[in-house]
């Protein structure tokens, strides 16, 4: 409701559904289409721009609702489902999965055993994919069984944000950026995606993710390996993977006593009207999962090759900060040598949000008769201001490459399993660790332990007004 109809709608709008196309919504919900019409007007209407309502009308007439119980012993679902497929055998069939993971093995048999899986068919994996390396080995085996790995689309909706496909722009399609895109020039990078969200109601979810799955495993490590990988031969689908998954095998591994040197874990305590993770309502009561779960993570990652070496890359992310913002920053070194004081190095900074853009910190002079001072001053590009076509949701732009088959913002296997390969030793440690996740308040930047990860080498978080 939040997320895919509307991002449905808005290709529909925009004249990139055929007309044929169709919306068959799966649930165990044993709703009609007309329920489901009626409950999709009710909850996407006030999302969405309706300035026509016989288009609105068109969009509700493409959604059917079938009732499946997969994993269950009642199949007469999948007869129901199959009633609506029959003789469009020619069609694409898009099967999403925006269910629990252990779900996506016993979908793909099913619906297998009950005839509806064409040579056109794809599937589409939400994540998590899996909580750890054997897991995500399993369920890619699973269903590896019944379909092919091009037609596999494991979604990470960050590689459909505009930032971070202009993040392969920026890189590869200007001269001047690739030459100091290294270890010589820069200091570090620092990814941070952080929420002003707590998570309430989502306990059940959340305990047993925590922020290094939820968010790490997934979303800013993509963002990472965009930022590190070598420049790709073509702009096809497996070159651009080819590339990342090199990466992810380069990241230097995190295990053992390291853990604790290298990885900083959180949980946000009350504070103020906002209360902590442990009294969040709508969920059942805490338990020592609960009490052991990080809210907060921030980690010092190094990738180990030619290009790298030895500059830090810095990850966070957070719920219940003081702030919505996704931010790659790139700290370049301070100038070889200064004959003025006051400068500081120059800085990148791509945000994916709250307002996508891109800014180059640069040191300028203010105007004045006097001695010359220097102030960074940025060189910025709101995409909002620039550009004045609509910015669309990443689901927009993911659905659409699913419709024409293009998997190139999508994690292939071997990158889902070289992102757990690396994440495993640290959850390992974790759980070995008898100390519990270090308190932060609700509302601020995250505990000590953050700060210091950075401080000890002199550095410190981005955390510019915006
Ligand atoms: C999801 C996580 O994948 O991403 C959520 O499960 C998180 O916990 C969300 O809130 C963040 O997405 P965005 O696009 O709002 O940054």
């Amino acid at each position: 409701m939040r997320k895919l109809l509307p991002a449905l709608y808005h290709s529909d709008r925009e004249g990139r559904l055929s007309p044929e196309t169709r919306v068959i919504a799966m649930s165990r919900g044993g709703l009609t289409d007309a329920d489901f019409r009626g409950k999709v007007d009710a909850e996407v209407r006030d999302e969405v721009p309706i300035d026509d309502p016989a288009m609105w009308q068109r969009f509700l007439g493409r959604l059917h609702h079938v009732s499946v119980d997969v994993g269950g012993q009642n199949t007469s679902g999948w007869n129901a489902l199959a009633d609506l497929l029959t003789g469009y055998e020619d069609r694409d069939r898009i099967f999403y999965l925006a269910s629990p993971p252990r779900t996506f093995g016993p979908f793909c048999r099913e619906v297998e055993q009950a005839g509806l899986v064409t040579p056109r068919s794809r599937v589409v994996l939400e994540k998590p994919l899996g909580n750890d390396l054997p897991s995500a080995q399993r369920i890619n085996d699973e269903v590896g069984a019944i379909f092919d790995e091009h037609q596999i689309f494991r979604i990470d909706h960050y590689l459909g944000k505009e930032t971070v496909q202009n993040l392969l722009v920026l890189r590869f399609a200007n001269a001047f950026l690739e030459p100091i895109w290294n270890s010589l020039w820069i200091d570090h990078v620092q990814i941070t995606a952080a929420e002003t969200v707590g998570t309430p109601g989502r306990r059940g979810y959340y305990d047993h993710a925590g922020a290094l799955r939820d968010m790490v495993q997934n979303h800013l490590l993509q963002l990472l390996t965009l930022t590190a990988m070598e420049p790709p031969a073509r702009n096809d689908r497996e070159s651009i993977r080819d590339e990342k998954v090199k990466v992810l095998q380069a990241l230097r591994p995190i295990a053992g006593g390291e853990v604790e040197r290298f990885t900083v874990r959180g949980q946000y305590t009350e504070a103020g009207d906002l209360v902590g993770y442990l009294d969040e309502p709508g969920s059942t009561p805490p338990t020592e999962e609960s009490r052991r779960v990080e809210t907060f993570t921030a980690i010092r990652a190094e990738v180990k090759n030619w290009r790298w070496a030895g500059v830090p890359f810095y990850l966070r992310t957070g719920k219940r900060m003081p702030y919505r913002r996704s931010e790659i920053v790139v700290q370049f070194k301070d100038v070889p040598h200064s004959i003025f004081p006051g400068g500081t190095p120059n800085r990148l900074v791509l945000r994916l949000q709250p307002e996508e853009g891109i800014e180059l910190h640069i040191m300028a002079k203010e105007p004045g008769a006097g001695e010359t001072t220097l102030k960074p001053v940025p060189l910025s590009l709101s995409f909002g201001k620039t550009f004045t076509a609509r910015v669309p949701e990443a689901y927009e732009r993911l659905l659409m490459d699913v419709l024409t088959g293009n998997p190139t913002l999508f994690m292939r296997r071997d990158e889902v399993e070289a992102a757990w390969r690396w994440i495993d030793p640290i959850l390992e440690a974790w759980k070995a660790d008898a100390a519990l996740p270090e308190p932060y308040p609700a509302g601020t930047t995250g505990p000590a332990g953050a700060h210091e990860l950075l401080g000890r080498s002199g550095r410190a978080w981005h955390e510019e007004e915006l």
